[in-house]
């Protein structure tokens, strides 16, 4: 009923106690149960901006209020304006590593000293959906053998190319983990998904050849587009982020007509996934085309205040 085969093969791999892992539909999924769980109307939830679209809409459902923090000048998580912004009200602070959709990750001993500060009444939600494909060695897991309130949430949709059969963990303190299975609807991840995560749990040589893949492609990537001179970030994710200002739009229609889709946000930048050497190059090509005609004048434009939300579902 809890996917407890699942829940097993992860719970030795990482070492903790089958009750301190939960399984659910999507590491998504899992993310707005543990909000519903602990966080309600007249409570607020802290993340980073920009990050993850789907922060602002699943606090909306668990009916928290956002306090979304402007990333760092240099795309990066700001800790210090995170904490910051604590309030008596705050339940959760959701921390995305590495960042989507910019891909820069945080260091150890950073995170190690936000944790040390942040109240131990608050739950910390690591968010690490991209962690295979990281450049550092910052472990969640071994983060939240240490620190009792953090929820580390994984998934089998990016690293092990499972993303439409819907299956996420999340290891944390047994306690932490008893209520939010609580939340799990009973046969929550269905037995053709479990058994696929299972496989692919299984077979690590298989999934380290394709993190390799995806590196090399991200490296390819990356090298080309700072010889093009835009302004890309290290990346520990499977995508790089071009900080490319208002620019966004012009070079994701540049791309679309190369043949090749890239997720652009206004006025902000540009997300590129990596994929077949076929399509990178393609994107290379089409920057290299748009910069034919235009200098990038303009780096990444975000909000530089905290904007606190009311808590109601949008
Ligand atoms: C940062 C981050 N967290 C979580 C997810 C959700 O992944 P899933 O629900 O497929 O596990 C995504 C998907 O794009 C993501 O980018």
């Amino acid at each position: 009923m809890r996917g407890d085969e699942l829940v097993a093969g992860i719970a030795r791999r990482l070492d903790v106690d089958a009750g301190q892992v939960v399984i659910g539909g999507g590491s998504i999924s899992l993310l707005q149960q543990t909000l519903v769980a602990y966080t309600g109307p007249g409570t607020e939830v802290i993340y980073a901006w920009r990050s993850y679209e789907a922060y602002p809409i699943i606090v909306g459902v668990a009916g928290a209020a956002s306090v979304a923090v402007p990333l760092t000048d240099e795309c990066a998580h700001d800790l210090e304006g995170m904490l910051t912004a604590i309030t008596p009200r705050t339940r959760a602070i959701i921390v995305c590593n590495p960042n989507n959709p910019t891909g820069t990750e945080i260091a150890q001993d950073e995170l190690v000293a936000f944790l040390d500060r942040v109240p131990s009444g608050i739950l910390v939600l690591l968010d690490e959906a991209y962690w295979e494909f990281r450049t550092d060695n910052l472990d969640g897991v071994e983060i939240a053998r240490r620190y009792p309130n953090v929820v580390v949430f994984r998934t089998f949709s990016k690293a092990y190319g499972l993303a439409g059969l819907r299956v996420g963990y999340l290891v944390t303190s047994s306690s932490i983990a008893e209520n939010v299975r609580a939340t799990c609807l009973p046969f929550g991840v269905n037995a053709i998904a479990e058994a696929a995560a299972s496989a692919a749990w299984a077979d690590p040589e298989h999934t380290a050849r394709i993190v390799s893949a995806v590196t090399n492609g991200r490296e390819h990537l990356e090298s080309a587009l700072v010889e093009l001179g835009v302004p890309v970030k290290a990346s520990g994710a499977n995508f790089v982020w071009a900080p490319v200002g208002r620019h966004a739009r012009a070079l994701e229609a540049e791309c679309v007509a190369h043949g090749v889709s890239v997720r652009a946000f206004d006025d902000e930048g540009v997300r590129i996934t990596v994929g077949e050497r076929e399509a990178e190059n393609a994107v290379i090509t089409a920057f290299g085309s748009y910069l034919h005609t235009t200098t990038l004048d303009e780096q990444q434009a975000h909000h530089k205040t905290v904007s606190r939300g009311e808590g109601t579902v949008t």
